[in-house]
């Protein structure tokens, strides 16, 4: 599991890397001071004062490194322009200094492969700074990375039904299966594609544990929580009237998924033989649902 505060996905990358023996870690915070930097350079790992808004400590974080792994956070801000922004700083920092290899959390730009009609604006985003980062040629492998799992113990834990003894999971895909991985398998897969940038430097990657319905992901729940979990199926088109401030980016995000975009579970597992399964998963985190 991620610890208290640190970066999920950048986090899980530099433990994993430095378990590996093979690169040295530089991790770049924007606050050196807290526990979880302390934390990290406990582990060994340099930690430097930097912001992604900030051009000259970008460079100063990337100056000397063979490679570099960008995670951007849309959720701080929620602004595509910002994302974009800081992914395109850190794209042409990595030129400027000949960086031998970016890994970069992306995902798709739904607009552009949606011809307009659907918008999913922290996709969106990352898909901009894909194309950006081949388009000046910066070898850069993109790893698009499926639903957390992690996200059943925070916004997607079951909701208890106001009409009986069960809860419900409101996840709006129909009957179409959803990829699926703990954020914390993917250090090892990012550590895999740094050491074989032959075969990943210009690609995409989806990465997922597995594909579960949300029908399915009830029913591992209600096995190992001992409770009655149904899936609530609910359409996107009655979750976006939920009134949650995130409602119609979700929803479009669910009619995106319900396109089965890829997601290689094969190569996932390939990468790190270690990646959990859902069921291992909620197993190891049946604390985080002492309410449930
Ligand atoms: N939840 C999902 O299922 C899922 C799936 C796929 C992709 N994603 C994507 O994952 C991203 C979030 O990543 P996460 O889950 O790893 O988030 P997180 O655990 O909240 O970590 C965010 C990290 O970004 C750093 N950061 C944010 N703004 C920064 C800035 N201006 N300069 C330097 N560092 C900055 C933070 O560092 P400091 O605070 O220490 O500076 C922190 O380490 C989102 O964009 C989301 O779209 C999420």
């Amino acid at each position: 599991m991620r610890k208290e505060n640190e970066g999920a996905q950048g986090g899980s990358v530099a433990r994993a890397i430095l378990e590996s023996k093979k690169f040295a870690v530089r991790a770049l915070t924007r606050d050196v001071t807290k526990p979880k930097a302390q934390a990290l350079r406990d582990l060994g790992i340099e930690v430097i004062k930097g912001d992604l808004d900030d051009e000259a400590s970008v460079e100063a974080a990337l100056k000397g490194t063979y490679g570099a792994f960008l995670v951007t956070n849309f959720w701080e801000h929620f602004s595509k322009e910002k994302e974009v922004c800081q992914g395109k700083l850190v794209a042409d920092a990595a030129k400027r200094l000949g960086v031998k290899h970016v890994v970069f959390s992306g995902l798709e730009n739904v607009k552009r492969l949606s011809g307009g009609k659907l918008e999913v604006p922290h996709f969106d985003a990352k898909g901009e700074v894909e194309e950006y980062f081949w388009s000046i040629g910066v070898p850069m492998t993109s790893v698009r990375v499926a639903a957390y799992f992690e996200n059943f113990l925070t916004t997607w834990k079951p909701v208890k039904a106001s009409d009986g003894d069960y809860y419900t999971l409101a996840i709006p895909m129909g009957d179409v299966p959803m990829d699926g991985i703990s954020v914390a398998d993917v250090g090892a897969v990012v550590c895999s594609i740094f050491n074989s940038p032959e075969e990943f430097v210009g690609k995409a990657v989806g990465l997922s544990a597995e594909a579960l319905t949300i029908q399915q992901y009830a029913d591992v729940l209600s096995k190992v929580l001992g409770k009655d979990i149904r899936d609530a199926k609910m359409t996107p088109e009655a979750y976006e009237k939920l009134g949650i401030p995130v409602g119609k980016e979700i929803a479009n995000m669910c009619r995106f998924y319900q396109t089965r975009p890829d997601r290689d579970v094969k190569l996932t597992h390939r990468l790190n033989p270690k990646v959990k399964s859902f069921s291992q998963f909620i197993s190891e985190n049946k604390g985080a649902f002492k309410g449930v």
